[in-house]
């Protein structure tokens, strides 16, 4: 197979796949080590999906009122419902006031308080002094602040000469005796195969929110890493919690941030009410996103939803001014006029909750290392393999993520990643050879993809997968609508075999990328809707009809789903990490929760 294809080699200590801030911030701590570091991104880097993050980074610098990491963890410990791992919730809360201050030093460009430091708003269940009062606890740069952070991100990275691969399509890792060697990637532009060798692969390739009809996420949010870790025989963590922000534009999808509730916004139904006081009395509109798009559904299921189908709710910002709006809030302005025709000085935004985030992907520890189940060892190191970011599953969000978390994930554990290369990495040790046939299997799944003549295109299969996980695992669940979805994933599952590919090519062969990208969404789709049937609790963002309540006794443990070649789905366990790195903060033990 080799033969067909000509092949690039190269040789790097560190492969970093995807260019978002998560990938960005490994890329630039690795080359700044000295380690020879390429980034290999199938979008320019600065388009990557971290662009359209908005409302800012949690961090407690206590710029506007009193905070501490340790309400921090607190709060993220109790917004995950008890499934985070609390070592990691603790790293990442420490972490976040230096990678902040880290930040701004790098250049980017926050918004300021009257004196002048990095202003700070309140985001969904951010508090003080362990749940008494609100925090002032994210970090904002208007409501712009991925678009800032990465590309300051990217001008560090090319400071640090780290070399790019853009464009490029990674297709497969090159996996031998069970570590991870490397990764096979396709050139978009010129068509050409490369093999790149490294120490460690780094997957940031972000989340798959695109196994739904209606996401926030970027087209190109494919989870093409979890899809790799699949196919190397290794576990998804958690797949079956994903969060709906309750704020994405009516018929669109486009991010509306929680900011806008953060600087005063408030959402009604059809009768004008704000119906969150009665859902969350204390939090209100700024309770956590589960909880607010839960009580979206309902309002809209009893028929108080808003429009002419009664099928979605109000977000007003009419009353904040025009002052505050084009200080604070100028990018979701813009978005309202472009996507709903809305002027939000005079008119509310239809809103309904829209798929955002993946709090489940590739299980790992707080350094970035892919862990799996192994003799008995659910902490087993996968050697050579580290993942970060939204692929990521470490597990700081557990099943339902704090909004503000995530851009503060991605810089944390970019970072730790960076620092964990550079202890274990010698810069420039020769690479163990690989065997002649080693990329082989990779070719030839490329070559029959390439030259699939079924009868199904692919945007067919798309279709089916993206509204058949849209009903049937929704923002609530019930086993018998599962257990349908399942059957139905499983026809849409196999249909695949069929898929028909009309561009035979090999330079800027969309069809065929997005004929991967499926073939990725649909392994994904699977470890998710299986793993929320094979769930039978209510926990964070998996809201079940038939078994309402968390049941810790069972279920306070992660999923591990491994998916085989048709699509079947088994399941195994990890237990949750209910212990903390340092004595200057207490293990928070599982209690009911109060909003
Ligand atoms: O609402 C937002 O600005 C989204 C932030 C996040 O998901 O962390």
């Amino acid at each position: 197979m080799a033969q067909k294809y000509k092949i690039i080699d190269h040789a790097y200590d560190v492969v970093i796949v995807g260019a978002g801030g998560a990938g960005l911030r490994a890329t630039l701590g690795m080359a700044a080590a000295g380690l020879s570091t390429a980034c290999i991104t199938k979008v320019f880097p600065t388009r990557s999906h971290t662009v359209a993050a908005q409302g800012g980074m949690s961090a407690s610098l206590g710029n506007m009122g009193p905070d501490t990491w340790q309400w921090h963890m607190y709060d993220t410990v109790k917004g995950s419902d008890w499934l985070g791992d609390q070592d990691a919730i603790e790293y990442m809360c420490r972490e976040a006031v230096p990678a902040v201050i880290e930040l701004e030093h790098y250049g980017v460009p926050f918004s300021r308080t009257a004196e002048g430091k990095i202003y700070q708003r309140p985001f969904g269940g951010m508090t003080t002094n362990f749940g008494e009062g609100t925090a002032q606890r994210t970090c904002a740069a208007a409501d712009r602040t991925g678009h800032a952070i990465l590309h300051t991100l990217y001008q560090q990275s090319l400071k640090h000469k780290a070399e790019f691969f853009i464009e490029y399509f990674a297709i497969d890792l090159i996996m031998d005796d069970g570590a991870c060697r490397g990764v096979v990637a396709w050139d978009l532009a010129t068509g050409e195969l490369h093999r790149f060798r490294a120490h460690t692969v780094v997957l940031a390739t972000g989340g798959c929110g695109r196994v739904y009809f209606s996401a926030t996420s970027a087209h190109t949010c494919t989870g093409d890493g979890n899809a790799m870790v699949i196919r190397a025989g290794l576990p998804l963590q958690d797949m079956e919690f994903v969060q709906f922000h309750p704020t994405g534009i009516y018929g669109v999808g486009v991010l509306i941030t929680e900011g806008v509730r953060g600087e005063g916004g408030y959402l009604t139904n059809s009768e004008g009410e704000r119906f969150m006081e009665r859902y969350a009395p204390n939090a209100k509109d700024l309770a956590s996103r589960d909880v607010v798009s839960r009580a979206m559904t309902v309002e809209i299921n009893e028929g108080r939803g808003v429009g002419p189908d009664k099928d979605h709710i109000h977000l007003h910002l009419e009353h904040l001014g025009p002052e505050v709006i084009d200080e604070r809030l100028p990018g979701i302005a813009e978005s309202a006029e472009i996507f709903a025709r809305v002027d939000v000085t005079r008119e509310p935004i239809p809103v309904i909750p829209t798929v955002h985030y993946n709090m489940g992907g590739i299980p790992t520890n707080y350094h970035g290392e892919v862990v799996t189940l192994k003799d008995g060892d659910p902490d087993a190191v996968v050697p050579g393999m580290m993942a970060i970011g939204e692929a990521a599953c470490v597990s700081v969000h557990g099943a339902n993520r704090l909004g503000s978390n995530s851009l503060l994930d991605i810089v944390v554990f970019g970072r730790a990643a960076a620092l964990r290369a550079a202890e274990t990495i010698k810069p420039g040790a020769p690479h163990k050879k690989l065997a002649d046939d080693s990329i082989d299997p990779i070719l030839e799944r490329f070559d029959r993809l390439r030259n699939a003549s079924g009868g199904t295109t692919t945007a067919k299969i798309r279709n089916a997968m993206q509204r058949t996980m849209q009903k049937h695992a929704a923002v609530f669940r019930t086993g018998d609508s599962m257990q349908e979805g399942v059957e139905k994933m499983d026809l849409v599952f196999a249909s695949f075999s069929d898929v028909q590919i009309s561009d035979r090519g090999l330079v800027w062969n969309t069809d065929l990328v997005e004929t991967l990208e499926l073939e990725n969404l649909l392994l994904q789709a699977q470890a998710t809707i299986q793993g929320a049937l094979n769930r039978q609790e209510s926990r964070g963002g998996h809201a079940r009809e038939d078994y309402t309540e968390r049941d810790d006794e069972n279920w306070m443990k992660h999923t591990l789903a491994w998916v085989d070649p048709q699509g079947k789905v088994s399941f195994d366990y990890r237990p949750v990490h209910m212990y903390t790195l340092s004595d200057e903060c207490e293990v928070i033990p599982p209690k009911t929760r109060v909003y």
